[in-house]
């Protein structure tokens, strides 16, 4: 088979490695890439927003199936335009990854279909957002109700830094369009567990569960972030929790999707908080998590394209997904900064040590070929990954393995997987 990928961060170079992996894949082209991916990928210079010129590069190209990585595209209705073109594509439609595109919508699906989350209203008059947070019970959280790169979410300790969050989203609009109506729902407090799942418009099958880390800094201190490291499985998500999110969020998250006529296919991501009073949705995407996928597929030992198929075709009930018994680790080598202003166009040395090391990887999210060095090119600049027999394990080979690498105003977290030690 010939593959298209779309997107160009860690995420997808971690989906380009497993599509490398699958037996039925004899050629991966990526759109636009980056310097990691074209290690496995012919990197194309289009754009994740350019659909039509995507989709007539699948048709010269003859691909048999595209995988879009990233929310924007999927988001902005990418799928719909390929399907149109009769082209094999694997995400949800515009109708339904509205699930991550807005907030509001999401909330709203969640209350109509009684799926726990945080009680919450919907405001697109700053005035009266301002009133309702003059009763309301501190701290609270507001959220753009649009795609705003994962840094869209306020948590505010009081009505003070509240109200300045109204005026940062709503009317200097930080987050442009995104903050034309915002969700203020209830603060929760609780681990946060990412699930990620197979979906095919009926069925869901979830993968191995991730813990994120999103604040810039240790001590879940800083801006929030796309995300510092992970880790999975996260030791929180027992049996138990499993079962009950089962019953209660992800059938029913699908089963609601369907009955709105928005039949869901692709991955979709529920973003836990596991509380007191049991597990609540704190957010959905829909698409793979960056860096959850980077230890995810990793770990997973059904081949990837077969099972995007069969949520393509339908499928997916008879499907197992089966995961390694192990853990990885993912930490995050950041440019000094981020997510707020780093310098970019920096050598990066000590690639080639994760070259044949098994149950290694360093997966690229900011980065670009400068005549035949790679440099950084984002604020996020490689996933550094490493698999262990546990959490611990896989934790101590990870930062092990990021002194491999050297860049100027390279950053990282250093307590990526603290939470392990707390199980
Ligand atoms: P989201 O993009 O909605 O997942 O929010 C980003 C991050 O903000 C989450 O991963 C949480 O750490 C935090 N967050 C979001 N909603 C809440 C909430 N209701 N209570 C506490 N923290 C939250
Ligand atoms: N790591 C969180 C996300 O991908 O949204």
């Amino acid at each position: 088979m010939k593959i298209l990928i779309v997107g160009s961060g860690g995420r997808e170079h971690a989906i380009a490695w497993a599509a490398a992996k699958s037996p039925k894949t004899d050629k991966i082209y990526c759109a636009p890439g980056n310097a990691g991916i074209a290690e496995f990928a012919e990197c194309v210079d289009i754009g994740a927003m350019e659909f039509d010129k995507l989709a007539a590069f699948a048709k010269e190209k003859e691909i048999d199936l595209t995988i879009i990585g990233m929310d924007d595209p999927l988001v902005g209705g990418i799928v719909d335009v390929f399907e149109a073109e009769g082209l094999r594509v694997f995400g949800p439609r515009k109708n339904a990854a509205i699930i991550e595109g807005s907030k509001a919508f999401s909330k709203d699906l969640m209350k109509k279909y009684n799926i726990p989350t945080a009680a919450y209203e919907t405001f697109t008059d700053p005035e009266e957002a301002v009133k309702y947070l003059e009763t309301a019970k501190m701290p609270i959280v507001l959220k753009a109700d649009g795609l705003a790169l994962g840094k869209g979410v306020l948590i505010c300790k009081d009505l003070e830094e509240a109200k300045a969050g109204v005026k940062t989203l709503m009317l200097d609009k930080q987050f442009g369009d995104a903050g034309d109506e915002i969700v203020i729902e209830e603060f929760m407090t609780g681990r946060e567990v990412s699930v990620l799942a197979f979906c095919d418009g009926k069925t869901i099958k979830c993968m191995t569960s991730a813990q994120d880390h999103k604040r810039a800094k240790d001590g879940d201190q800083g801006l929030n972030t796309g995300g510092m490291g992970t880790f999975s499985p996260s030791p929180f998500y027992t049996k138990e929790v499993e079962d009950f999110c089962e019953k209660h969020i992800y059938q029913p998250t699908m089963d609601a999707m369907a009955a709105e006529g928005r039949p869901f296919t692709g991955i979709l991501f529920t973003g836990l908080m596991l509380t007191e009073d049991g597990p609540k949705v704190l957010e959905y995407n829909a698409r793979f998590g960056d860096p959850e996928a980077q230890v995810v597929l990793p770990r997973m030992k059904n081949d990837m394209i077969e099972v995007m198929e069969a949520c393509i075709d339908g499928r997916l009930a008879d499907v197992e997904l089966e995961f390694e018994d192990n853990a990885a680790v993912c930490v995050v080598l950041a440019s000094d900064g981020y997510p707020e202003k780093y310098e970019k166009g920096f050598e990066i040395k000590g690639l080639d040590a994760f070259k044949g090391k098994e149950g290694y990887y360093v997966f690229h999210a900011g980065t670009k070929f400068d005549g035949d060095k790679i440099v950084t090119n984002g604020g996020r600049v490689l996933g550094v990954v490493a698999k262990g027999d546990d959490l611990k394990a896989a934790r101590a080979n990870a930062y092990e393995a990021t002194e491999w690498i050297d860049f100027a105003n390279k950053y990282k977290r250093n307590d990526i997987g603290k939470a392990i030690d707390e199980a």
